[in-house]
Protein backbone atom coordinates (compact mmCIF):
# COMPACT_ATOMS: atom_id res chain seq x y z
CA UNK A 1 0.00 0.00 0.00
CA UNK A 2 1.55 3.56 -1.31
CA UNK A 3 0.96 5.96 1.58
CA UNK A 4 0.81 9.59 0.19
CA UNK A 5 0.65 13.18 1.36
CA UNK A 6 -0.16 15.80 -0.47
CA UNK A 7 1.53 19.17 -0.24
CA UNK A 8 -0.20 22.49 -1.79
CA UNK A 9 -4.70 22.48 -1.76
CA UNK A 10 -5.04 25.16 -4.02
CA UNK A 11 -6.60 25.00 -7.37
CA UNK A 12 -4.15 22.12 -8.57
CA UNK A 13 -3.78 20.45 -4.97
CA UNK A 14 -7.90 19.87 -5.42
CA UNK A 15 -7.43 18.66 -8.78
CA UNK A 16 -5.00 15.98 -7.33
CA UNK A 17 -7.37 15.04 -4.09
CA UNK A 18 -10.57 14.47 -6.07
CA UNK A 19 -8.00 11.72 -8.63
CA UNK A 20 -6.47 10.34 -5.82
CA UNK A 21 -10.00 9.64 -3.52
CA UNK A 22 -11.06 7.95 -6.97
CA UNK A 23 -8.30 5.85 -7.46
CA UNK A 24 -8.65 4.92 -3.89
CA UNK A 25 -12.45 3.96 -4.61
CA UNK A 26 -10.89 1.90 -7.94
CA UNK A 27 -9.26 -0.13 -5.99
CA UNK A 28 -5.62 0.92 -6.33
CA UNK A 29 -2.91 -0.08 -4.00
CA UNK A 30 -2.82 3.67 -2.49
CA UNK A 31 -3.79 5.87 0.88
CA UNK A 32 -3.63 9.42 0.74
CA UNK A 33 -3.01 10.15 4.45
CA UNK A 34 -2.09 13.61 4.80
CA UNK A 35 -2.74 16.80 3.60
CA UNK A 36 -0.31 20.08 4.20
CA UNK A 37 -0.92 23.52 3.38
CA UNK A 38 0.01 26.73 4.85
CA UNK A 39 -3.87 27.56 4.63
CA UNK A 40 -5.07 24.01 5.80
CA UNK A 41 -7.15 25.60 8.69
CA UNK A 42 -9.38 28.12 5.92
CA UNK A 43 -8.81 25.30 3.18
CA UNK A 44 -10.34 22.59 5.70
CA UNK A 45 -14.63 23.38 3.83
CA UNK A 46 -13.12 25.49 1.21
CA UNK A 47 -14.31 25.99 -2.35
CA UNK A 48 -12.11 25.52 -6.34
CA UNK A 49 -11.26 28.09 -8.31
CA UNK A 50 -9.15 27.51 -11.41
CA UNK A 51 -9.14 26.91 -15.82
CA UNK A 52 -10.78 23.43 -15.40
CA UNK A 53 -13.73 22.76 -13.01
CA UNK A 54 -12.17 20.09 -10.33
CA UNK A 55 -14.81 17.56 -9.44
CA UNK A 56 -16.79 19.11 -6.79
CA UNK A 57 -17.41 22.88 -5.78
CA UNK A 58 -17.00 22.20 -1.33
CA UNK A 59 -14.35 20.00 -0.12
CA UNK A 60 -14.16 18.62 3.15
CA UNK A 61 -11.03 17.59 3.87
CA UNK A 62 -10.98 16.67 8.02
CA UNK A 63 -10.72 13.04 7.52
CA UNK A 64 -7.64 13.41 6.26
CA UNK A 65 -4.37 13.96 8.60
CA UNK A 66 -3.77 17.65 8.38
CA UNK A 67 -1.04 19.90 8.69
CA UNK A 68 0.23 23.79 7.82
CA UNK A 69 3.89 22.76 7.78
CA UNK A 70 6.09 20.81 5.53
CA UNK A 71 8.69 19.17 8.04
CA UNK A 72 5.82 18.38 10.55
CA UNK A 73 3.82 16.22 8.58
CA UNK A 74 7.12 14.29 6.97
CA UNK A 75 8.06 14.03 10.32
CA UNK A 76 4.48 12.81 12.08
CA UNK A 77 3.19 10.48 9.14
CA UNK A 78 5.32 7.29 7.61
CA UNK A 79 4.38 7.97 3.83
CA UNK A 80 6.49 6.66 0.62
CA UNK A 81 5.39 9.39 -1.61
CA UNK A 82 4.93 12.95 -1.66
CA UNK A 83 2.66 14.94 -4.09
CA UNK A 84 3.62 18.83 -4.62
CA UNK A 85 0.99 21.15 -5.60
CA UNK A 86 2.90 24.49 -4.51
CA UNK A 87 3.84 27.70 -6.32
CA UNK A 88 6.27 27.18 -9.10
CA UNK A 89 8.95 29.32 -7.12
CA UNK A 90 8.98 26.62 -4.57
CA UNK A 91 9.09 23.82 -6.27
CA UNK A 92 12.63 22.91 -6.65
CA UNK A 93 13.61 24.08 -3.12
CA UNK A 94 10.94 21.25 -1.63
CA UNK A 95 11.19 18.70 -4.06
CA UNK A 96 15.13 18.72 -3.38
CA UNK A 97 14.17 18.66 0.45
CA UNK A 98 11.80 16.28 0.03
CA UNK A 99 13.70 13.60 -1.70
CA UNK A 100 16.55 13.94 0.08
CA UNK A 101 14.15 12.58 3.13
CA UNK A 102 13.85 9.39 1.00
CA UNK A 103 10.15 9.63 -0.47
CA UNK A 104 9.32 9.93 -4.30
CA UNK A 105 8.19 13.07 -5.56
CA UNK A 106 5.47 13.99 -7.98
CA UNK A 107 5.25 17.64 -8.65
CA UNK A 108 3.43 20.06 -10.74
CA UNK A 109 4.46 21.53 -13.85
CA UNK A 110 6.59 23.42 -14.61
CA UNK A 111 9.38 21.33 -12.90
CA UNK A 112 11.25 24.65 -11.63
CA UNK A 113 11.50 28.65 -12.11
CA UNK A 114 14.51 27.99 -14.19
CA UNK A 115 16.78 25.13 -15.50
CA UNK A 116 19.57 25.00 -12.98
CA UNK A 117 16.88 24.82 -9.97
CA UNK A 118 15.29 21.72 -12.72
CA UNK A 119 18.46 20.05 -12.77
CA UNK A 120 19.07 20.29 -9.08
CA UNK A 121 15.63 17.92 -8.67
CA UNK A 122 16.99 16.00 -11.42
CA UNK A 123 20.42 14.95 -8.91
CA UNK A 124 18.61 15.35 -6.12
CA UNK A 125 16.24 12.15 -7.08
CA UNK A 126 19.14 10.19 -8.37
CA UNK A 127 21.25 10.82 -5.30
CA UNK A 128 18.31 9.74 -3.18
CA UNK A 129 17.53 6.68 -5.51
CA UNK A 130 13.61 8.06 -5.57
CA UNK A 131 11.47 8.22 -8.88
CA UNK A 132 10.47 12.14 -9.41
CA UNK A 133 8.13 12.98 -12.02
CA UNK A 134 7.00 16.42 -12.84
CA UNK A 135 3.02 16.94 -13.61
CA UNK A 136 3.59 17.70 -17.50
CA UNK A 137 0.05 16.41 -18.00
CA UNK A 138 -0.75 16.69 -21.75
CA UNK A 139 1.47 13.80 -22.33
CA UNK A 140 -1.10 11.53 -20.70
CA UNK A 141 -3.98 13.54 -21.66
CA UNK A 142 -6.10 11.62 -24.55
CA UNK A 143 -5.77 14.03 -27.34
CA UNK A 144 -2.43 14.69 -27.43
CA UNK A 145 -1.10 11.09 -26.49
CA UNK A 146 -3.47 10.09 -29.91
CA UNK A 147 -0.82 12.77 -31.43
CA UNK A 148 1.86 11.62 -30.80
CA UNK A 149 1.03 8.03 -31.52
CA UNK A 150 -0.37 8.74 -35.06
CA UNK A 151 3.22 11.31 -35.65
CA UNK A 152 5.07 8.52 -34.45
CA UNK A 153 3.86 5.77 -36.30
CA UNK A 154 3.27 7.67 -39.55
CA UNK A 155 0.42 6.33 -40.16
CA UNK A 156 -0.50 9.51 -42.38
CA UNK A 157 3.11 9.93 -43.59
CA UNK A 158 5.20 13.23 -42.33
CA UNK A 159 4.22 16.25 -40.23
CA UNK A 160 4.62 19.34 -42.51
CA UNK A 161 2.76 21.99 -40.16
CA UNK A 162 1.56 22.26 -36.89
CA UNK A 163 -0.52 25.20 -34.55
CA UNK A 164 -1.54 24.74 -31.08
CA UNK A 165 -3.19 27.24 -28.91
CA UNK A 166 -4.15 27.41 -25.23
CA UNK A 167 -5.50 30.89 -23.66
CA UNK A 168 -7.66 31.83 -20.56
CA UNK A 169 -8.35 34.76 -18.25
CA UNK A 170 -5.42 35.33 -15.82
CA UNK A 171 -4.78 32.90 -12.69
CA UNK A 172 -5.19 34.74 -9.62
CA UNK A 173 -2.47 35.66 -6.64
CA UNK A 174 0.97 34.80 -6.82
CA UNK A 175 0.87 34.05 -10.73
CA UNK A 176 0.77 38.05 -10.77
CA UNK A 177 4.35 38.79 -9.99
CA UNK A 178 6.43 37.56 -12.93
CA UNK A 179 9.23 36.70 -11.02
CA UNK A 180 7.23 33.85 -8.99
CA UNK A 181 5.19 32.16 -11.81
CA UNK A 182 7.28 33.11 -15.02
CA UNK A 183 4.46 34.62 -16.64
CA UNK A 184 2.42 33.08 -19.28
CA UNK A 185 5.51 31.72 -21.27
CA UNK A 186 6.66 29.74 -17.76
CA UNK A 187 2.99 28.45 -16.37
CA UNK A 188 0.80 28.14 -19.18
CA UNK A 189 2.52 28.16 -22.78
CA UNK A 190 5.37 25.21 -21.44
CA UNK A 191 2.62 22.94 -21.54
CA UNK A 192 2.24 23.14 -25.68
CA UNK A 193 6.28 23.53 -25.68
CA UNK A 194 6.23 20.19 -24.00
CA UNK A 195 4.04 18.71 -26.36
CA UNK A 196 6.18 19.67 -29.50
CA UNK A 197 9.60 18.66 -27.83
CA UNK A 198 7.88 15.44 -27.07
CA UNK A 199 6.14 14.56 -30.20
CA UNK A 200 8.26 16.26 -32.90
CA UNK A 201 11.30 16.45 -31.15
CA UNK A 202 13.64 19.26 -29.67
CA UNK A 203 13.72 22.28 -32.37
CA UNK A 204 16.85 23.32 -34.04
CA UNK A 205 15.88 26.78 -33.01
CA UNK A 206 13.00 29.00 -31.51
CA UNK A 207 11.33 32.69 -32.68
CA UNK A 208 8.87 34.86 -30.32
CA UNK A 209 7.29 37.48 -30.03
CA UNK A 210 5.67 38.25 -26.75
CA UNK A 211 4.07 41.10 -24.82
CA UNK A 212 3.74 42.40 -21.19
CA UNK A 213 0.29 43.94 -21.05
CA UNK A 214 0.24 43.88 -16.96
CA UNK A 215 3.31 45.68 -15.16
CA UNK A 216 5.00 42.75 -13.81
CA UNK A 217 3.38 39.61 -14.55
CA UNK A 218 5.99 38.58 -17.27
CA UNK A 219 4.42 37.80 -20.56
CA UNK A 220 1.12 37.47 -20.48
CA UNK A 221 0.60 36.40 -23.97
CA UNK A 222 2.95 34.62 -26.80
CA UNK A 223 3.96 33.39 -30.28
CA UNK A 224 6.65 31.53 -30.89
CA UNK A 225 8.37 29.52 -34.02
CA UNK A 226 9.76 26.08 -33.75
CA UNK A 227 12.38 25.77 -36.70
CA UNK A 228 13.58 21.99 -37.85
CA UNK A 229 15.41 21.30 -40.03
CA UNK A 230 13.15 19.90 -42.49
CA UNK A 231 10.99 23.58 -42.86
CA UNK A 232 7.69 22.43 -41.40
CA UNK A 233 5.71 25.40 -39.86
CA UNK A 234 5.09 24.86 -36.20
CA UNK A 235 3.77 27.32 -34.05
CA UNK A 236 2.22 27.35 -30.70
CA UNK A 237 0.40 31.00 -29.38
CA UNK A 238 -0.20 31.32 -25.39
CA UNK A 239 -2.69 34.26 -24.04
CA UNK A 240 -3.66 34.52 -20.31
CA UNK A 241 -5.51 37.93 -20.81
CA UNK A 242 -8.53 36.34 -22.43
CA UNK A 243 -11.14 37.69 -19.64
CA UNK A 244 -14.68 38.39 -20.14
CA UNK A 245 -16.80 35.14 -20.81
CA UNK A 246 -13.79 33.64 -22.38
CA UNK A 247 -13.57 30.71 -20.45
CA UNK A 248 -10.35 28.23 -21.40
CA UNK A 249 -9.21 26.61 -24.44
CA UNK A 250 -6.74 24.31 -25.91
CA UNK A 251 -6.62 23.33 -29.60
CA UNK A 252 -4.39 22.38 -31.93
CA UNK A 253 -4.52 21.57 -35.51
CA UNK A 254 -1.77 19.69 -37.37
CA UNK A 255 -1.51 18.43 -40.42
CA UNK A 256 -0.04 15.58 -42.17
CA UNK A 257 0.87 14.24 -45.95
CA UNK A 258 -2.01 12.68 -45.66
CA UNK A 259 -4.35 13.79 -43.57
CA UNK A 260 -4.75 16.72 -40.92
CA UNK A 261 -5.87 16.21 -37.33
CA UNK A 262 -7.55 18.54 -35.46
CA UNK A 263 -8.47 18.90 -31.49
CA UNK A 264 -11.10 21.57 -30.77
CA UNK A 265 -14.30 21.96 -28.62
CA UNK A 266 -12.40 18.59 -26.58
CA UNK A 267 -13.13 16.51 -29.91
CA UNK A 268 -10.48 14.91 -31.98
CA UNK A 269 -11.60 15.11 -35.75
CA UNK A 270 -9.40 13.43 -38.71
CA UNK A 271 -9.51 14.84 -41.93
CA UNK A 272 -8.18 12.43 -44.36
CA UNK A 273 -6.67 14.08 -47.68
CA UNK A 274 -8.81 11.04 -49.78
CA UNK A 275 -11.75 10.45 -47.54
CA UNK A 276 -14.54 11.72 -45.29
CA UNK A 277 -13.21 13.38 -41.52
CA UNK A 278 -13.86 11.02 -38.48
CA UNK A 279 -14.05 12.09 -34.72
CA UNK A 280 -11.57 9.82 -32.93
CA UNK A 281 -13.05 7.68 -29.58
CA UNK A 282 -10.88 8.74 -26.95
CA UNK A 283 -10.72 7.86 -23.04
CA UNK A 284 -12.67 10.10 -21.37
CA UNK A 285 -10.41 10.50 -18.38
CA UNK A 286 -8.68 13.30 -17.66
CA UNK A 287 -4.60 13.75 -17.91
CA UNK A 288 -4.08 14.43 -14.12
CA UNK A 289 -5.86 10.94 -13.04
CA UNK A 290 -3.99 9.31 -15.89
CA UNK A 291 -0.12 11.07 -15.22
CA UNK A 292 -1.46 9.95 -11.62
CA UNK A 293 -2.22 6.09 -11.96
CA UNK A 294 0.72 5.94 -14.72
CA UNK A 295 3.06 7.28 -11.33
CA UNK A 296 2.07 5.27 -9.05
CA UNK A 297 1.96 2.37 -10.84
CA UNK A 298 5.55 3.48 -11.66
CA UNK A 299 6.21 3.23 -8.27
CA UNK A 300 4.39 -0.16 -7.31
CA UNK A 301 5.86 -1.86 -10.00
CA UNK A 302 8.90 -0.17 -9.75
CA UNK A 303 8.81 0.15 -13.57
CA UNK A 304 10.97 3.42 -15.00
CA UNK A 305 9.23 6.34 -15.66
CA UNK A 306 9.25 6.80 -19.82
CA UNK A 307 6.34 9.20 -20.71
CA UNK A 308 7.67 11.75 -18.73
CA UNK A 309 11.18 11.50 -17.40
CA UNK A 310 12.03 14.72 -15.33
CA UNK A 311 15.05 14.99 -17.87
CA UNK A 312 12.62 15.76 -20.66
CA UNK A 313 10.84 18.47 -18.33
CA UNK A 314 13.68 20.18 -17.61
CA UNK A 315 14.46 20.21 -21.35
CA UNK A 316 10.93 21.73 -22.13
CA UNK A 317 12.12 24.51 -19.62
CA UNK A 318 15.77 25.26 -21.66
CA UNK A 319 13.49 25.79 -24.74
CA UNK A 320 11.10 28.03 -22.56
CA UNK A 321 14.45 29.77 -21.62
CA UNK A 322 15.25 30.03 -25.17
CA UNK A 323 11.74 31.85 -26.41
CA UNK A 324 12.04 34.13 -22.92
CA UNK A 325 15.72 34.96 -24.27
CA UNK A 326 13.70 35.42 -28.08
CA UNK A 327 11.10 37.56 -26.57
CA UNK A 328 13.18 39.66 -24.66
CA UNK A 329 15.04 40.34 -28.49
CA UNK A 330 11.71 40.73 -30.15
CA UNK A 331 11.54 37.42 -32.12
CA UNK A 332 15.38 36.85 -32.75
CA UNK A 333 15.84 33.36 -34.21
CA UNK A 334 17.79 31.35 -30.85
CA UNK A 335 19.39 28.09 -31.29
CA UNK A 336 19.26 25.41 -29.10
CA UNK A 337 21.80 23.04 -27.98
CA UNK A 338 20.93 19.25 -29.59
CA UNK A 339 21.08 16.74 -27.33
CA UNK A 340 20.47 16.21 -23.81
CA UNK A 341 22.06 18.45 -21.30
CA UNK A 342 21.21 16.99 -18.35
N1 LIG B 1 -0.92 20.88 -14.74
C1 LIG B 1 -1.73 21.90 -14.88
O1 LIG B 1 -2.56 21.94 -15.78
C2 LIG B 1 -1.66 23.04 -13.89
C3 LIG B 1 -2.75 23.93 -13.76
C4 LIG B 1 -2.66 24.93 -12.80
C5 LIG B 1 -1.53 25.05 -12.01
N2 LIG B 1 -0.48 24.19 -12.19
C6 LIG B 1 0.75 24.32 -11.37
O2 LIG B 1 0.46 23.84 -10.05
C7 LIG B 1 1.20 24.58 -9.08
C8 LIG B 1 0.21 25.13 -8.05
O3 LIG B 1 -0.68 26.02 -8.69
P1 LIG B 1 -2.14 26.32 -8.10
O4 LIG B 1 -2.92 26.96 -9.21
O5 LIG B 1 -2.70 25.13 -7.43
O6 LIG B 1 -1.78 27.44 -7.03
P2 LIG B 1 -2.73 27.93 -5.84
O7 LIG B 1 -2.26 29.29 -5.48
O8 LIG B 1 -4.17 27.72 -6.21
O9 LIG B 1 -2.42 26.91 -4.65
C9 LIG B 1 -1.16 26.82 -4.05
C10 LIG B 1 -1.36 26.34 -2.61
O10 LIG B 1 -0.06 26.08 -2.05
C11 LIG B 1 -0.08 26.52 -0.70
N3 LIG B 1 1.30 26.75 -0.26
C12 LIG B 1 2.15 27.74 -0.64
N4 LIG B 1 3.34 27.59 -0.02
C13 LIG B 1 3.25 26.49 0.75
C14 LIG B 1 4.14 25.84 1.64
N5 LIG B 1 5.39 26.27 1.84
N6 LIG B 1 3.70 24.74 2.30
C15 LIG B 1 2.45 24.28 2.12
N7 LIG B 1 1.55 24.86 1.29
C16 LIG B 1 1.94 25.95 0.61
C17 LIG B 1 -0.93 27.78 -0.73
O11 LIG B 1 -1.43 28.09 0.56
C18 LIG B 1 -2.02 27.41 -1.73
O12 LIG B 1 -3.17 26.85 -1.08
C19 LIG B 1 1.95 25.67 -9.86
O13 LIG B 1 3.28 25.26 -10.08
C20 LIG B 1 1.21 25.76 -11.18
O14 LIG B 1 2.03 26.16 -12.27
C21 LIG B 1 -0.55 23.18 -13.08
Amino acid sequence: MLKIGLIGFGFMGKMHFDNYERLMKEGESIQLISICDLQIEELKNSSAEGNIATERDEYDITSYKLYDDIDTMLDNEELDMVDIAIPTYLHAEIACKVLARGYHVLCEKPVAGNSVDGRKMVEAAKQADRKLMIGQCLRFWPAYEYLKEAVADKRFGEVVSGSFFRGSAMPKGWYHDGSLSGGCLLDMHIHDTDIIQWVLGKPLKVSTIAKKVMPGSGYDNVSTNYIYADGKAINAQSDWRLEGDFGFEMTYRVNLEKANIVFKDNIVKVNPNDSEGYVVELSEDSGYYREIKYFIHSILEDTEITVCSPESAVETLEIIEAEMRSADQLGETVELRQGSVV
